[in-house]
């Protein structure tokens, strides 16, 4: 079992384009990879194993080397702040992080809040920004927040725009672009180093053609 590499895979709408793309790089993965409930993968004839996380797990189970890589959004690796290597952008699964609320909002109180998901990233943004803002930590379905009056703004991924134009919120700022990337435990990559750049090199190509590659 130590020779498998273990690949640590984001459960949602980062999978699909993930697949596709190792696919594209030549990884045989079963027809039912997009189907099955099973949480631990590997592929025939290989030496590959696949974990299905949630993809905010992804960091840590590649921080603590369960699994050697991982493919991660930057928005959960600068959350989430694991020490892990970030080997390769892969251009997958763009969007963006942005400021957001309702058109014409007129602030509650002294102090704006922002509900978030991100509480790392947000605090970072406006501490930058010199603005003093209280910051409310949800899990999910974070457009609700200004609806309902628990929050002035938000910071969320905005990706096609469909949740924020369906409940009526405007985006104000976008704070960066975001990408799916490829992340690698430290240790893995110190004794599986020949196995693991293999996997970056059959990537590269297929990232290169979109335009993305090593940070
Ligand atoms: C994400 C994000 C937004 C939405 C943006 O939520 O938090 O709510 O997607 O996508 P869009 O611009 O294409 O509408 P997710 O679907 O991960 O669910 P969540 O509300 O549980 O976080």
């Amino acid at each position: 079992m130590t020779d498998y590499i273990t690949i640590a895979m984001p459960k949602g709408r980062i999978f699909y384009d993930a697949c596709h793309l190792l696919r594209e790089a030549g990884f045989d993965l079963p027809n039912e990879f997009e189907t099955t409930r099973k949480l631990i993968l590997t592929i025939e004839n290989s030496n590959f194993r696949f974990i299905l996380a949630k993809p905010v797990d992804v960091a840590t189970y590649v921080e603590y080397g369960v699994a050697d890589i991982g493919i991660a959004g930057k928005d959960v690796i600068l959350e989430s702040n694991r020490n892990v290597y970030e080997m390769l952008d892969l251009g997958i699964s763009a969007c963006r992080m942005a400021v957001a609320g309702l058109p014409n909002r007129k602030q509650q109180s002294s102090v704006t809040k922002v509900a978030t998901k991100y509480p790392t990233i947000a605090t970072e943004y406006f501490k930058k920004q010199g603005k003093q803002v209280d910051i409310i930590s949800l899990n999910g379905s974070i457009e609700l927040a200004p609806l309902i009056g628990l929050s002035d703004y938000i910071v969320d991924i905005v990706s096609t725009g469909q949740t924020l134009r369906e409940n009526g919120l405007v985006e104000l700022t976008k704070i960066m672009e975001i990408t799916s990337r490829l992340i690698v435990n430290p240790v893995s990559y110190r004794l599986k180093k020949k196995n693991i750049d293999y996997i970056i090199e059959k990537l590269k190509p297929i990232v290169e053609v979109t335009g993305v590659g090593m940070d």
